[in-house]
């Protein structure tokens, strides 16, 4: 098991010229939680960010949070000639609802009308542990957030970041991070994506279907680091960050939602990381020039960049294929050619 924190700090990474050396990303939910220090330390690292999201007035708000926390970090700088070589990115908004499959093709299309080049995805947005429901595609809502829609919007974007690594062969392959869940060990050992598993009581029974679409997604990092050499496919636990949005409908329950709120700061005092540490383990995989397509492609890192055996259900490529046919498949039903 390897490392790829190699104990660099964020910003120990190359910091970018975007008028000279324009390296872009998109990110999927980069209004709030672990996607919001993401986008912050991107930004500052010059980065063209991309913060794909259904809410273009969450956006504006969250770029002036960002713009106000950055210019704060840079009166840190150590030295003015510091501050010279260390420029800001742009940030742009890219309207996309995870929960509807033309709103992912109609981003795919604005975005390639206003980029020839993408270095790096993103796919941090998911919900997690919500009722049963379907979305207008007819899928479940955790699976097509966390999973369905993540795999279309990649495989969309494939042939721009495998352009961009023949154009940009001097540096680093372009990377896709998908962000997992330690709770992809939720999915029981009868995997099955077919099923629905709308049982009774759905307070349990919603831990299990997060657990599968979490374990789908990293079934769609290794088929995808198998399949496409070119492109450096990771999976990413952030660990525990316990005061993101994720946990809102839990905490936001009529009565026992102080129960729940109280039950995650005590979980968060003894196992927590704070936001910003949560970012930190996207932000190593994202920026760390040791990690390469030879030595790290379709591997699963926890916190503090540490290699991380996902579940033995995870990790069976026969379930893999499945998965990977299988969304194929119900995405062709529903008239989408990947
Ligand atoms: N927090 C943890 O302890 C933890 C642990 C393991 C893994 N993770 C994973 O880390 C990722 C980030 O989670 P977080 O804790 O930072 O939670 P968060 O603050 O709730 O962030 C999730 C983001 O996903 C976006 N999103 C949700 N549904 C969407 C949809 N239908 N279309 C577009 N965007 C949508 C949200 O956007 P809106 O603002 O529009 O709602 C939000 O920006 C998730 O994939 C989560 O599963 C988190």
């Amino acid at each position: 098991m390897t490392s790829v924190s190699s104990s660099l700090k964020v910003e120990q990474y190359a910091y970018l010229n975007p008028s000279r050396d324009r390296r872009i990303a998109i990110i999927t939910g980069g209004n709030s939680g672990v996607g919001f220090y993401t986008v912050l330390h991107l930004y500052l690292h010059g980065y063209v960010v991309y913060i794909a999201g259904r809410s273009k007035s969450r956006f504006v708000k969250s770029c002036k949070e960002i713009n106000e926390k950055a210019h704060r970090i840079r009166l840190k700088y150590k030295s003015e000639e510091e501050s010279k070589q260390r420029h800001l990115g742009e940030l742009h908004y890219l309207e996309l609802d995870l929960t509807n499959l033309q709103s992912i093709l109609r981003a795919v299309d604005i975005f390639k009308s206003r980029e020839s080049y993408l270095h790096l995805l993103i796919n941090n947005a998911g919900v997690m542990a919500l009722p049963y429901t379907l979305t207008q595609d007819n899928f479940e809502i955790q699976l097509q957030t966390n999973f369905i829609s993540p795999f279309l919007l990649t495989l969309k974007l494939l042939p721009i970041l495998e352009r961009t690594g023949d154009k940009f062969s001097q540096i680093e392959r372009p990377r896709i991070i998908y962000l997992s869940s330690i709770g992809h060990q939720f999915a029981l050992s009868n995997f099955n994506l077919s099923k629905s598993m709308n049982y009774k009581p759905d307070f349990i029974f919603t831990w299990l279907r997060y657990g599968v679409a979490k374990t789908a997604g990293i079934h769609f990092m290794k088929m995808l680091s198998l399949r496409n050499p070119k492109v450096l496919c990771l999976c990413i636990h952030p660990g525990f960050v316990m005061n993101t949005n994720i946990f809102s409908y839990w905490t936001n329950l009529p009565i026992v939602g102080i129960l729940f709120w109280c039950f995650f700061q005590i979980f968060a005092w003894f196992f927590g990381v704070t936001t910003e540490q949560g970012a930190t383990e996207v932000l190593t995989s994202s920026l760390n020039s040791n990690l390469t397509v030879e030595k790290n492609n379709g591997k699963y890192y926890g916190p503090r960049g540490k290699e991380i055996e996902p579940s033995k259900i995870a990790n069976n490529m026969d379930y893999a294929a499945r998965t990977w046919i299988w969304t194929i498949h119900e995405l062709a039903e529903r008239g989408i050619t990947i």
